[in-house]
């Protein structure tokens, strides 16, 4: 038989009529310390609404807002017709009785740990993730300019796929794409970037990242080695690595990746990641002759090569060189475009070319990892390519993009030219600064930051030996406008010059101390 509390003792103290703590919720608070303390005990029957607003001097609904909170939180229950309850089990006990059932808060925590691929990641992500969204300042590179991006007629395609009674673009779709983006993209790649392509072999990923997550995935055995160029795209190395290869760095220089340097050769790498139209960081294009010798590889030894073509539709001098994938005969080319570059990375939609009899595979390890990216993203994307609004941004922006290069290399000849040597580049959105080999950059990087600005250095994408680092800083200057990378070269030159002293300071001690000893 349920006990009838006799006392009120939630009510010996007057609630407080100014507190910033709504009455209902001190009047739930009391009660629940009273319960808590064992003043109700379980299974009280708890006075009439009337009765315990009279006695708390509160009204009617008061009370019930806070029985209310009582009840959702399982402290009492009410039973229809007999009144409310102390409940028999308390939330406190349940969560005790849990713990004392589970022991898994004292647990060693080597039972805790990730995996040996979670462990890799966790390691390699580090600066990837740390990608401090929203936040742009000169020069961090690879951002394209978002202050010119055509915002309502994006969202006048967006309104109009929001409009659609049918809704079928609110389905799950094909794993592969949205069918007519599939077809611009095609239509698009051919004259453009001379890629071979049917509609059926692109699949449509979450940017370059998921990209080559899925062919490591797809193609590799966790250990198994992948050629990369020996500066490499930091989230491209955390992706690859991610994914459980083993990288490789192969010789880069003006003519891009050279497929003849011995680690290659020594290798039996089974695919080979490359930036052909544009290095990143260094900037420089690959050669016909080095194309085509690294197709024959790819052929002799049955490897595959990833082709990332990021930034391919910003060059200002000649027309592009074609893409590897339109030069090769034999299928052993994956190209990977995005549209991080020339609309917004946000979007997150990037897209393969798969040689067809890899299609199926690829389309069933996309459906495994997220199945595809937004279709209403997707339609809009189709309808701003195939209306002719993407060929059109791309030629605004090429134009304000030199004309963004041109005025961060003038301010850097002017202000820097001395410590810093940097040449007109004919394609991105980046230009690559060389530093005298004393001027350390990892150093320039930090004086940098603390001047508010971001110069990434170049030892840091270099995977070889640190030594042979070339010492250097990636500019991006796509996201900038004229007076932000001038106020940046500025900032960038006291960064350089305070670098440039310390080091000259610490050569001419390191003389003095040479010349003790001797
Ligand atoms: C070499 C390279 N590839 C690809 C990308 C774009 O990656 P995503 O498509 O994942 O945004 C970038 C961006 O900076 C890049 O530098």
């Amino acid at each position: 038989m349920a006990k009838r509390s006799t006392a009120a003792p939630f009510a010996s103290v007057p609630l407080e009529d100014s507190s910033s703590t709504p009455l209902y919720y001190q009047v739930y608070q009391r009660l629940r310390a009273a319960i808590l303390l064992g003043q109700l005990s379980p299974g009280t029957r708890l006075p009439s609404t009337r009765q315990m607003a009279n006695d708390l001097g509160v009204s009617r609904n008061t009370l019930m807002s806070a029985f209310d909170q009582l009840i959702a939180e399982g402290y009492v229950e009410g039973r229809v017709g007999s009144g409310t309850f102390v409940s028999p089990t308390l939330p406190e006990e349940l969560l005790e009785a849990r713990l004392k059932t589970k022991p898994s808060l004292q647990i060693q925590s080597d039972q805790r740990s990730l995996s040996a691929r979670g462990k890799v990641l966790e390691k390699t992500c580090v600066t990837v993730a740390r990608r401090a969204p929203g936040k742009i300042r000169p020069f961090i590179p690879g951002i394209p300019a978002l202050d010119e991006f055509p915002m309502s007629l994006w969202s006048r395609l967006v309104a109009r796929h929001w409009r659609d009674e049918s809704r079928g673009l609110l389905n799950y779709g094909p794993a592969a794409g949205y069918m007519p983006l599939r077809e611009a993209i095609a239509a698009y790649l051919g004259p453009s970037r001379g890629v071979q392509c049917k509609p059926d072999q692109i699949v449509i990923v979450s940017g370059t990242q998921q990209a080559l997550d899925l062919a490591a995935r797809v193609l590799l055995d966790t250990g198994d080695s992948i050629l990369v160029e020996e500066y490499c795209y930091s989230a491209a190395r955390a992706a690859l690595i991610g994914a459980g290869a083993h990288l490789v760095p192969v010789k880069v220089d003006d003519a891009g990746l050279d497929i003849s340097d011995h680690s290659a050769s020594s290798s039996n790498a089974r695919v080979a990641y490359v930036t052909p139209s544009h290095q990143y960081p260094l900037g420089v294009t690959m050669s016909l002759p080095r194309r085509l010798a690294l197709l024959d590889w790819a052929n002799r030894t049955c490897a595959w090569i990833l082709e990332d073509d990021y930034d391919s539709e910003y060059r200002y001098v000649a027309r592009p060189l074609a893409a590897l994938q339109g030069l090769d005969k034999s299928g052993r080319v994956i190209y990977i475009g995005t549209f991080s570059k020339v609309l917004f990375p946000s979007l997150r939609i990037g897209y393969m070319v798969v040689p067809s009899d890899l299609v199926e595979a690829f389309v069933r390890a996309r459906a495994a990892v997220g199945w595809c990216c937004p279709f209403i993203d997707q339609a809009v994307l189709a309808d701003f390519i195939s209306e002719g609004h993407f060929t059109r941004h791309i030629r605004r922006m090429r134009s304000l993009y030199a004309e963004r290069q041109q005025a961060l290399i003038g301010a850097l000849h002017r202000e820097a030219g001395d410590l810093l040597e940097v040449n007109r580049t004919d394609a991105g959105i980046h230009v690559l600064g060389l530093l005298p080999d004393h001027v350390d950059d990892q150093a320039v990087a930090t004086e940098a930051a603390a001047q508010g600005i971001v110069a990434h250095p170049l030892s840091a994408f270099f995977l070889g030996e640190a030594a042979l680092a070339q010492r250097g800083l990636v500019l991006g200057y796509g996201a900038y406008n004229v007076r932000q990378l001038r106020e940046g070269v500025s900032k960038l030159t006291i960064a350089l010059k305070t670098v440039a002293r310390n080091s000259r300071n610490q050569d001419s001690r390191n003389l003095r101390v040479r010349s003790l000893i001797a």
